[in-house]
């Protein structure tokens, strides 16, 4: 009876401590979920918490993803960070459903991550067991210095587009030395993911591309939204001509790395790299931040006071891992109009790291992505 009516207790505090965070619009459930009749929030598939801000990440399967710190070279410089790499995209092979792209920066000469410049590059790796990886290395798409990629299809030209920064650049020979030089934004095109055009500069001394369509089968155009370092965005008619700078929200908090991308309401959202733990001279726990606006001309909510996801991640075998760095958010969403995150892709890097080395994770997002594999018959 006493048993009971303790839970009877704690169940009151916990629907009264629902009640004191209850909410009044869709604003108050992240835009990740519906302000349902009762005023509590139902998130989508993919986000919990009170006001689904929180990504629901799932336990990642060891060896999955990019993960080539243990590779050795002949042309190496130093041992132990093998082909370090540093988040990217997973794309689906448009015509061969089972093949699985990633695209990413490696650095070249068994480089760490502190060698990005010059000796990042841009490379394609494949996976034949799923989109969560593993993937192998496929092809050397450019050569240092080249970073940053973002791989998108635009459905206005029919082509894969690819942001990144860089430009070709000679590297030191013999060492990882990094040196500091200006960030140019260029874009190339392609049909295939495997040949791509000539680079395009299209802004100079910013960094972090993070590319959105305005495509939708209601409006085909070719418009297309750049999203940049501070969260800025910058707009063009299309993905080759200049690009206007439209959104600057004041309040960008420490953050770099945006994604950006359009929900299955019309509504927008980033993910970003949060640095706010820079203040106590460290890279984490708290890294990954949501911001979100009904218009992506703004006004933009920037949530400071939860995060989307730390530095810690479960594992299926045993425990878990907490990184030093946890980097460059990327999400994978379902193809079926639903635009539900199945995957969020980051780059990582271990505490006290052999070399520096780094890599790529794969981490599954709610409970949608087995079906998807399923469907597909992994
Ligand atoms: C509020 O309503 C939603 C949707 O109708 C429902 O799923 C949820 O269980 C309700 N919550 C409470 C605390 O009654
Ligand atoms: C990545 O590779 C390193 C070196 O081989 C290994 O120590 C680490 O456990 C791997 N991490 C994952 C998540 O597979
Ligand atoms: C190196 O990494 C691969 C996964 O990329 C793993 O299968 C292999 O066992 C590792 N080798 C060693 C010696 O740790
Ligand atoms: C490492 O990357 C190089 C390309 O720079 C590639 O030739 C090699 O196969 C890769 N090795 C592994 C184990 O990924
Ligand atoms: C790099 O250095 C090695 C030995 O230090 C030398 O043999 C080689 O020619 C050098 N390569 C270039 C491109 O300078
Ligand atoms: C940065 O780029 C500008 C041109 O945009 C150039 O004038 C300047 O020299 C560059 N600085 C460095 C350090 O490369
Ligand atoms: C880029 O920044 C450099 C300083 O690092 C400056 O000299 C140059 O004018 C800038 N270039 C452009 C195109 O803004
Ligand atoms: C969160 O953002 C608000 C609005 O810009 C600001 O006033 C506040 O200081 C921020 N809080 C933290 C912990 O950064
Ligand atoms: C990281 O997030 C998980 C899941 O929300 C939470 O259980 C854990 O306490 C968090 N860790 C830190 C250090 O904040
Ligand atoms: C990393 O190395 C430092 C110094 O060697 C040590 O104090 C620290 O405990 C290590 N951190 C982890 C997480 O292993």
């Amino acid at each position: 009876m006493i048993v009971t009516l303790k839970i009877l207790l704690l169940n009151l505090l916990f629907c009264f401590g629902r009640l004191s965070i209850a909410c009044a619009a869709d604003d108050d459930c992240s835009l990740n979920g519906v302000c349902s009749a009762n005023s509590t929030c139902t998130c989508d598939t993919g986000w919990r918490a009170a006001d689904c801000s929180e990504l629901d990440l799932q336990p990642v399967e060891r060896w999955t993803g990019y993960n080539h710190t243990n590779a050795t070279g002949v042309d190496f410089y130093k041992e132990g960070a093998g082909n370090s790499s540093w988040g990217g995209h997973i794309i689906q092979d448009p015509q061969d459903k089972t093949l699985f792209h990633l695209i990413t920066s490696q650095m070249s000469h068994g480089c760490g991550l502190s060698g990005w410049k010059p000796f990042s590059t841009i490379i394609r790796a494949e996976s034949r067991s799923g989109p969560r990886g593993p993937y192998t290395w496929a092809q050397d798409l450019f050569g240092p210095f080249h970073h940053n990629p973002t791989t998108m299809w635009s459905p206005a030209d029919g082509l894969y587009l690819l942001y990144f920064i860089g430009q070709d650049m000679e590297t030191p020979n013999g060492t990882c030395k990094s040196s500091k030089f200006n960030n140019t934004i260029s874009v190339t095109s392609s049909p295939d993911l495997r040949s791509w055009t000539k680079p395009q500069a299209l802004l100079y001394n910013v960094t972090n591309p993070a590319p959105f369509p305005l495509w939708s089968p209601e409006s085909e155009t070719s418009e297309i939204l750049l999203a940049v370092e501070k969260n800025n965005i910058y707009y063009a008619d299309q993905y080759t001509v200049p690009y206007d700078l439209i959104v600057e929200p004041h309040n960008s908090d420490r953050s770099e790395d945006p994604f950006l991308w359009r929900d299955k309401r019309g509504n927008w959202h980033f993910l970003v790299h949060y640095m706010v733990d820079i203040d106590l001279g460290l890279k984490g726990p708290r890294v990954g931040a949501h911001c979100f606006a009904r218009d992506w001309r703004g006004p933009w909510t920037f949530n400071n006071r939860t995060l989307a996801y730390n530095t810690t991640v479960k594992f299926t075998d045993v425990g878990q891992t907490v990184y030093y760095r946890r980097e460059r958010p990327k999400l994978f969403f379902s193809d079926d109009g639903e635009m539900t995150p199945l995957y969020l892709v980051n780059g990582v890097q271990e505490f006290n790291a052999t070399g520096g080395g780094s890599y790529t994770l794969i981490q599954p997002v709610g409970d949608k992505w087995k079906a998807y594999e399923e469907g597909l018959g992994f």
